[in-house]
């Protein structure tokens, strides 16, 4: 038997015969990163809440693309039942290759506006959900003999405070680290897990916002070293990275996709003139 060639150019990021699994596929991130795995190659597991608008237009789209689609309508804050849930999805789509946990959920009050039934859920759906798809997926992942891949979608907000988000903040810290955590232990296996940071995405996730949102996002676009908001499709190189034979020796990493926000934390750019060519 010869040894398989490793691939070469871009075909290290080809996904052809794979299954990924995307949650909270039905729009945002979850849509472009299930559509970019699919042309990349691989079949998608697209999981949403039931009955969710927009996830029929992700299959689709995917279809579009000659890739196969699942559709499941699942509240991931009902973690007891997950495992159950990976059973049926594993049995009836074969083996599952990568996971991207990109469902989250955030609400933006004061800390001392938040109430039990507020934090817990984010937690359910940002942290526990996090844990126990990832540890099924994993375990199915070992017992197919698979070197899979899990990603875990967390954010600049795993890395830094943002008032009025102290739930979700503190979320994101905890799926950073539970993420390094299966890095270890899945290593021995084969299995990587890495987290993509974005910063701020167009997306539709803040939902209603108790203040004027085009002020904050003109503020917000002013602490942005790129200037302006990513579009969802900017958020899939990253994820194709950490997903295919390119990303092999990444694990336990997280991979920030902002604009450059995390590295202007002075202010000092802001007084300096525009840069001048001096050559
Ligand atoms: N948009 C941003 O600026 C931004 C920035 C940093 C990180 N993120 C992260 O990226 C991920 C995707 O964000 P987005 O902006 O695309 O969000 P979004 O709100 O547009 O989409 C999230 C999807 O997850 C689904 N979902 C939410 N709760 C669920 C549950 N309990 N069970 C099943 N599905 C559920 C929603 O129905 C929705 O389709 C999230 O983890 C978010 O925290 C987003």
């Amino acid at each position: 038997m010869t040894a398989a060639v490793p691939p070469r150019g871009t075909d290290r990021f080809d996904l052809t015969g794979r299954t990924a699994v995307v949650t909270g596929a039905a729009r945002g991130l979850g849509r472009s990163f299930a559509v970019g795995l699919a042309e990349a190659g691989a079949d998608v597991v697209l999981v949403d809440l039931p009955g969710a608008d927009g996830v029929a237009e992700t299959a689709a789209a995917v279809e579009a693309l000659g890739r196969r689609s699942w559709t499941y309508g699942q509240d991931l804050a009902d973690i007891e039942a997950l495992a159950g849930f990976v059973d049926t999805v594993r049995a009836e789509t074969g083996p599952l290759h990568i996971l991207v946990n990109n469902a989250g959920t955030a609400a933006l009050e004061r800390f001392n506006e938040i109430t039990p039934a507020s934090w817990s859920h984010i937690m359910r759906v940002n942290v526990d959900a996090v844990f126990f798809l990832s540890q099924r997926i994993a375990e199915h992942m070992t017992a197919d003999g698979v070197a899979g891949r899990i990603i875990t979608i967390t954010s600049k907000n795993a890395l830094v405070a943002e008032a009025g988000l102290a739930h979700y903040n503190a979320s994101k810290a905890a799926a950073q680290l539970l993420t390094e955590t299966l890095a270890v232990e899945l290593a021995p296996h084969g299995i990587t897990a890495n987290t993509l940071a974005p910063g701020m995405v167009e997306t539709p996730i803040d939902g209603e916002f108790p203040f004027d949102r085009e002020a904050f996002e003109s503020a917000y676009r002013e602490r942005i070293p790129l200037g302006r908001y990513a579009q969802p499709d900017e958020c899939v190189g990253a994820l194709l990275l950490l997903a295919s034979d390119a990303g092999a020796y990444l694990t336990g990493a997280r991979l920030v996709v902002d604009g450059g926000v995390l590295a202007d934390q002075m202010p000092r750019m802001r007084f300096m003139p525009p840069y001048r060519n001096t050559v």
